[in-house]
């Protein structure tokens, strides 16, 4: 087999075999193939699509070219969450003590932030002490214990995915939905979980900014992890405005806790409700979706996802004092209020320029070495919806500084779309994929 005649094939748009995408993605992982060849393959196969066959073939060596995280060891039905990134998402920490305080099993291993999307890692960074760096013994160790461990993905896991993306990044094919598809769920799938759901962002803060591409990407991803043996689940979310008030890594960790200590924002607060229930239903810890969310919800009432979050924080190292004392988070030295420049109704946030506003600040990374500064960010005083008057705060900037203010504002401030017709808020949820 020649790696030649894969992207000529490919170019002239017939369907790869399984043997011809395992050679590829093999030599590949192994460096035995160079990237200008792979380059080519990802262009030919980005203008010609793949079947949904092709992509399960990718998704399925992407996934062998490292290690596959055996979990057998954990009892009960391990459930991940995935969501394809969106501004002010910091979901998964307070939905994993949440799920774990309703006895099933969370087990998760997370990426880090690129862009104006900020990761959980990161978020979970800025608690003082606390380390995502575990060994498996000690991740399943801590799970059958605890019932939760969030840690890093290991530079072993879905080796070819790591260099394909990257050079996904530079030749301008990202944004492909069986490349995303089989990118993402190769590593759901190594890192050992029996079912997933899917948080499938969609606007103009999401991957996908269209309706229709995030219910495709939805499909083909539940569609690999049913092929592959896994119960999946997509569910299609809003990201026209960013998620909850905080975006910020420090901040979005206090808004986590305070929907734990059941004062959390109301997109939120649905958002863990409704992950969270189907994630009970896949642990087959609840019947049904309304026990589900009577269960999110007692767990919320009853202080135990909030003593959950504790015995997690402890366990990873970190100061777990933190749930009760703010302050002992980093925290910006300068807090900031940005004002309406007139009076109506907030009609729109665009997320992702909020999401640039907040990594100007250094809330995110440009590039991979880019360091963060995980005090600083943004929180929203005015979502889509209210009404304000001139001079009213939008927002506050929280920053150390002050010479990237200027341009962090004016970000902020043409995120911002005031009117004197109030818009109907956008939906939560779009729908949902199995
Ligand atoms: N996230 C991934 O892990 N891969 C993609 O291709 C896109 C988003």
């Amino acid at each position: 087999m020649r790696i030649y005649d894969i992207i000529k094939k490919k170019r002239d748009n017939h369907q790869l075999t399984k043997e011809e995408i395992e050679f590829f993605v093999q030599k590949y992982s192994k460096n035995e193939i160079p990237d200008y060849q792979v380059s080519a393959l990802l262009m030919a196969i980005y203008l010609n699509k793949m079947t949904k066959e092709e992509t399960a073939y990718l998704t399925e060596a992407m996934m062998n070219s490292g290690d596959v995280i055996d979990l057998s060891k954990i009892d009960g039905i391990k459930v991940d969450k995935h969501s394809t990134g969106g501004v002010g998402d910091k979901t998964t920490i307070a939905l994993a003590p949440l799920v774990a305080a309703c006895n099933a099993p969370v087990a998760k291993m997370s990426g880090r932030g690129l862009g104006h999307t900020g990761g959980t890692l990161d978020k979970l960074e800025s608690i003082p002490g606390f380390s995502i760096d575990m060994e498996v013994d000690d991740f399943i160790d801590a799970v059958n214990k605890h019932k939760i461990a969030v840690c890093g993905q290991t530079a072993k896991i879905a080796v070819a995915d790591k260099k394909m993306y990257a050079l996904r990044d530079v030749t301008a094919t990202v944004d492909n939905i069986s490349l995303i598809a089989a990118s993402i769920m190769c590593k759901k799938l190594a890192s050992g979980a029996n079912s997933i759901v899917l948080d499938v962002k969609t606007g103009d803060g999401a991957f996908m900014k269209t309706l229709d591409d995030s219910f495709k990407l939805a499909k083909a991803m539940v569609d690999i992890g049913t092929e592959m043996g896994r119960e999946t689940v997509g569910l299609i979310t809003d990201m026209n405005e960013p998620l909850g008030h905080a975006v910020g890594n420090s901040l979005e960790v206090i808004e986590a806790i305070e929907t734990l200590k059941g004062r959390g924002p109301s997109d939120l607060v649905e958002l863990c409700e409704t992950l969270g229930s189907y994630m009970l239903v896949l642990a087959k810890v609840a019947d049904d979706f309304d026990d589900g969310v009577d269960k999110i919800r007692d767990a919320i009432s009853s202080g135990r996802a909030l003593e959950k979050l504790k015995v997690f924080i402890e366990n990873q190292g970190g100061d777990k004092n933190i749930v009760d004392d703010y302050t002992l988070l980093p925290q910006a030295s300068e807090i900031i209020p940005v004002k309406s420049e007139k009076s109506g109704y907030v009609s729109k946030i665009e997320a992702e320029e909020v999401g640039i506003a907040a990594m100007i600040l250094g809330a995110g990374r440009e590039t991979k070495e880019d360091e963060l500064d995980l005090s600083v960010g943004i929180v929203l005083n005015k979502k889509v919806g209210d009404y304000v008057n001139k001079d009213d705060v939008l927002a506050y900037i929280h920053l150390n500084n002050m010479e990237k203010y200027k341009s962090s504002e004016e970000k902020l401030k043409n995120a911002y779309k005031i009117t004197d017709e109030k818009v109907e808020n956008s939906k939560l949820i779009y729908g949902v994929v199995t």
